[in-house]
């Protein structure tokens, strides 16, 4: 990770950050403390306020994700899209206590801006998440609390404020996890009307 490299993506205003998740795509929850890092995929995160803008993500208190993410007091997620699927796969199905699943997978990633957590290459957004400390929920649960305090997303895929799934760019299309390895993508949009009455 280089401070040198620019950040990903272009920047999503945090009163939009939630409408990343919304939709809830899995998501790879990057974390990094004190020269170690780590990666691991999660199809369980949604956004739970409004001002500021925070989220839950369930991360089992087994992983070294859960681990990492104590210490750091933080965490990014990334949002993979199609073309990671492979990835997003892999980085779920095994530890970081096994190696170092940036250096074995050939994973890029630069600091995010506020916290320092990893940005990862080829997502097409990203969210830096600082913890809530809630001791009594992270003994008893394995659902995570955090505020977003930055945000960015692809243009291709999501601009002003809403994600653009489109025939032209389906690479970019979310992954939803359908369980041992299958995901689907949202392949078709509607825009609904209210109905007169
Ligand atoms: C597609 C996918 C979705 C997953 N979703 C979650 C999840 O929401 N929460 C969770 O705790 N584990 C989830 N997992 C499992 C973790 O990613 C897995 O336990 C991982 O190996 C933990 O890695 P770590 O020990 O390096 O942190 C998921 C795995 C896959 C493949």
């Amino acid at each position: 990770m280089s401070d040198a490299t620019p950040l990903p993506g272009e920047p999503v205003a945090l009163a939009h950050a939630s409408r990343l998740i919304n939709h809830g795509p899995t998501v790879l929850v990057a974390t990094a403390h004190g020269g170690r890092r780590n990666v691991m995929a999660a199809a369980w995160s949604m956004p739970v306020e409004f001002t500021p803008p925070r989220v839950a993500v369930v991360i089992d208190k087994s992983t070294y994700t859960r681990e990492l993410a104590a210490a750091a007091g933080a965490f990014a997620l990334g949002i993979p899209g199609r073309a990671l699927a492979d990835l997003t796969f892999t980085v779920g199905s095994c530890s970081g206590r096994e190696g170092d699943k940036f250096a074995r997978y050939g994973i890029e990633a630069v600091p995010g801006p506020v916290l320092g957590q990893p940005l990862l290459a080829g997502c097409v957004a990203w969210l830096e998440c600082r913890l809530i400390p809630e001791p009594h929920t992270e003994a008893a649960y394995d659902t995570c609390f955090a505020e977003v305090l930055w945000a960015a997303a692809d243009p291709r895929v999501f601009r002003d404020g809403r994600w653009s799934f489109r025939d032209d760019n389906t690479e970019l299309h979310t992954l939803h996890h359908l369980g041992a390895g299958a995901f689907a993508w949202p392949g078709q949009a509607i825009q609904a009307n209210r109905l007169t009455g």
